[in-house]
């Protein structure tokens, strides 16, 4: 079969090199991009006088039935044609014949495949932020159903001060925000045209790379055309912004698996989101939970793989640069996944009131309260922390929680006691004395929910 670039070659490619090259296995998932970008192009050397106007309509219609074929799925691609460019260049000029070759004039394959990057990264970016959208309307959902709510909260995994659930889950809420925002920013770096670069120094022909800006949906223009055709840096920023993005939903994982365990017993994850065991019938395990958490690590290597393909290549374009799709399409799909399937799981699950309404007495996270009943009274917050400690001492060698001991036994530890230490440790107290901004107290908690709600409704 002769190639598109066969002129300058005596001897066929040898098969393995043929298919090692090939990236057509992978970079077929950018076909309507692909032709997306030609329609543009042809319709701006047509406009521009570069080629017939007539001939330019020929290659649009001829692209528009390729383009047909692409969504209906007929379309059988060749190892031989090497990507998705010259497969789809090949089938237009055997449809409409060597017109079709004129197709790319003023383009080379290097500004054409990083336009091809750029228009699939901008949609599906564009679909990742209205996915965190549609998790941050489950987590707020579910902060309201159950606002009332206490859960122990913890630092080094040891009990530490509770907070309400709602809290917990508007901390995620911040979170999944700001991976949201990320991701907006990097759509402005994903928003420029490459198109035009040609090779790597331009084209000899009067292209009007602003009109194919338009005819795209691009609010900028790569000013530099080496710059255009060598750089992946939005790939990589889309990365690390899908990095982060995973690190967080693989810590509210790691969440899960805990609150879902006998030992936590907070949450029941519903049936649909669980499996069971081949062997041990009693089984129920949070594989969703725990396969999202496993496929961070894919992702990080993808920026990882993708970081090493860039850190030593010379200007403009090399053929290493042809390893920047595998990692991306692999982000997209992981992310959109483990969105959709998250989202899923947190609308689903059941929140064990009664077992958290137990769990938050049964510890000692109430007595920084304690400490600072006694600042209120006078004391330096040093020496009450020192008098609570020895209590919570006493309290364990006599096996009792701190509401639990006699006002005669806080007296023996210190003499500004009295009775209204009962009400200052109690949970719901001790939760909405909190009452700072950013704080779990009940009134914050409420006015972060409104404020989450209109920032969520707004993205
Ligand atoms: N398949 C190639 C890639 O993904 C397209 C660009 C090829 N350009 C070239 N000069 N060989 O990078």
């Amino acid at each position: 079969m002769s190639k598109l670039w066969g002129g300058r070659f005596t001897k066929p490619t040898d098969k393995l090199v043929e298919e090692f090259t090939a990236s057509i296995g992978f970079d077929q998932k950018l076909a309507v991009d692909d032709i997306r970008g030609s329609l543009a192009h042809v319709k701006m050397l047509g406009a521009c006088g570069i080629i017939p106007q007539e001939d330019a309509n020929k290659i649009r219609q001829g692209l528009m039935t390729i383009l047909e074929d692409v969504k209906a799925g007929t379309l059988t691609y060749t190892v031989e044609n090497e990507d998705i460019h010259m497969n789809i260049e090949k089938y237009l000029i055997d449809r409409i014949g060597p017109v079709g070759g004129k197709l790319h004039t003023g383009r080379s394959r290097n500004d054409q495949v990083a336009t091809d990057m750029h228009l699939y990264l901008r949609r599906e970016t564009k679909q990742i932020v209205a996915l965190l959208a549609d998790l941050l309307q489950a987590l707020v959902d579910t902060a309201e159903k159950y606002i009332d709510v206490v859960i122990p909260g913890y630092t080094h995994l040891q009990r530490a001060q509770p907070v309400l659930f709602a809290h917990h889950l508007l901390a995620y809420v911040g979170m999944f925000s700001r991976d949201a925002e990320r991701l907006q920013d990097a759509l402005k770096r994903i928003d420029i045209l490459p198109l035009g670069a040609g090779a790597l120094a331009g084209t000899t022909f009067p292209i009007d790379r602003k009109l194919v800006a338009k005819e795209l949906g691009f609010s900028r223009i790569y000013d530099n055309s080496m710059d255009a055709v060598s750089d992946r840096d939005f790939i990589l920023e889309f990365l690390s912004d899908a990095s982060i993005l995973m690190m967080h939903l693989s810590r509210f994982c790691e969440e899960l698996v805990l609150w879902s365990s006998t030992e936590f017993g907070f949450v029941e994850l519903d049936d649909a989101y669980c499996t069971g065991s081949s062997i041990m019938p009693q089984k129920k395990n949070p594989d969703v939970a725990e396969l999202i958490r496993g496929k961070s690590g894919r992702v990080y290597g993808n920026l990882f793989g993708l970081l090493t393909v860039l850190k030593s290549l010379p200007l403009a374009y090399n053929k290493d640069l042809q390893e920047d799709k595998e990692g991306m399409f692999d982000t997209v799909e992981t992310v959109k996944g483990s969105l959709a399937l998250f989202a899923g799981m947190i609308r689903t699950m059941e929140v064990r009131k009664e077992r958290l309404a137990k769990a938050v007495k049964e510890d000692f996270s109430n007595a920084t309260d304690l400490a600072d009943y006694l600042v209120r009274k006078g004391l330096p917050f040093r020496q009450a922390h020192e008098v609570i400690g020895k209590l919570v001492l006493y309290c364990v060698s006599h096996g009792k929680y701190l509401a639990d001991l006699t006002l005669e036994e806080y007296l023996e530890h210190s003499s500004l006691f009295e009775a209204d230490v009962y009400h200052v440790i109690d949970i719901q107290t001790v939760v909405d004395a909190r009452n700072v901004h950013g704080g779990t107290g009940s009134e914050q908690v409420k006015k972060a929910l409104e404020k989450a709600k209109e920032d969520t409704a707004r993205l």
